[in-house]
């Protein structure tokens, strides 16, 4: 009870955050800090809670249970726009780079100081060697920011956070279904599979802003584009077309998703009723991004669920979709 409403203070917060940060008013920034503070004091005890679990600590490793992280001053390598208002961001960091897995976030801290206060949470979308890589929509100040970073920049890093995709290697058809931005995880799935008989869908509103990568085309596996407004392939919504692809051919043995939560519910639903295991990776905003503050909740079947540590990735049959909206 008294982590719920802990969760509902951190969520507030979360959102003052982004609210008071765009006011004036010295008085209210003094506010916004002591109550930052107490934020912290609260975080720091729950975290030194979390501590006793710790095997092994150190100011830029840390291990939870099976499962490092690094906090590191990435240097950036690459930061372009590579279709309108979108970014391809390239991070030496060979200890996130080492660890990641598909479906795990970094969580980068975009300036120092205190406005934006929060790190920002991005999917690992490609790991090559030492480095990573992220694909980010510019949104808000948070994005706006890291979009003005340039080459050479170091960048507070926390990763690789949350837990991935699970697939068994004994899966043949894998339908993994990418709407917008949704790509950025499902594409670092699909290089690590690595398999045939992967089917990636892949929607948009038009043509011009399908994120339709280069690297994609290298790999082994088919893409079938829908776009809103019926300017390339299909002809209306992804949950549309999957529902088409469902009618046709019921032989899935797993869908993966990632994208806006409407869609993500319907992608849930369709595949629950044809009785496809289906796994989704869910955005949420986010405080400490390591199951410490529960700014991060979400209501489950069975109880309250984190997206930064339970998630991002859960299995579809886990969440309450009728609260999620
Ligand atoms: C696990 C995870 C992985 C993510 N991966 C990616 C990614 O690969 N690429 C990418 O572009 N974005 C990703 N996001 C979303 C990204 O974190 C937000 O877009 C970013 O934090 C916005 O920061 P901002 O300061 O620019 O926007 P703000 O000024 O904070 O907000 C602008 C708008 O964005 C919305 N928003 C802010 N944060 C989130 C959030 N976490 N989830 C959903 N909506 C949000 C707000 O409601 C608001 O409408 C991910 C989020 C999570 C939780
Ligand atoms: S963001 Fe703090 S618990 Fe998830």
């Amino acid at each position: 009870m008294l982590d719920i409403r802990y969760s509902s203070l951190v969520s507030s917060f979360v959102f003052c955050e982004h609210q008071v940060s765009r006011i004036e008013y010295p008085e209210l920034k003094l506010i916004f800090l002591v109550c930052d503070s107490l934020f912290t004091i609260f975080a720091l005890l729950r975290l030194l809670q979390k501590i006793c679990y710790f095997e092994y600590l150190r100011f830029d490793q840390y291990i939870i249970g099976p499962q490092k992280m690094y906090q590191i001053k990435a240097k950036i390598l690459f930061n372009e726009e590579i279709i309108s208002g979108h970014y391809k961001m390239r991070l030496h960091a060979p200890g996130i780079a080492q660890e990641a897995k598909p479906g795990q976030f970094v969580h980068i801290k975009i300036k120092d100081g205190y406005d934006p206060l929060l790190r920002r949470p991005f999917s690992i979308h490609r790991c090559e060697g030492k480095k990573i890589e992220i694909l980010y929509k510019v949104v808000g100040r948070g994005t706006e920011f890291l979009s003005r970073k340039k080459i050479g920049n170091e960048i507070d890093t926390l990763g690789p956070l949350g837990q991935g995709f699970k697939i068994s290697p004994d899966l043949k058809k894998i339908v993994l279904v990418a709407g917008g931005m949704g790509i950025a995880p499902l594409h670092f799935l699909a290089e690590k599979l690595n398999r045939e008989n992967i089917l990636i869908l892949l929607g948009a509103e038009s043509k011009g802003k399908i994120l339709y990568l280069e690297n994609l085309k290298n790999l082994n596996v088919k893409v079938q584009i829908a776009t809103e407004d019926g300017s390339q392939g299909y002809k209306g919504l992804l949950s549309e077309f999957f529902f088409d692809l469902l009618k046709e051919n019921s032989q899935i043995d797993l869908v993966c998703a990632c994208g806006p939560i409407p869609m993500l519910k319907k992608i849930a639903q369709l595949s629950l009723k044809y009785k496809i295991p289906c796994q989704v990776s869910l955005e949420q905003r986010m405080g400490c991004g390591i199951g410490v503050c529960l700014g991060c909740t979400i209501k489950g079947e069975s109880g309250y669920l984190r997206v930064c540590s339970d998630g991002p990735v859960f299995q579809a049959n886990q969440i309450r979709w009728k609260e999620e909206r």
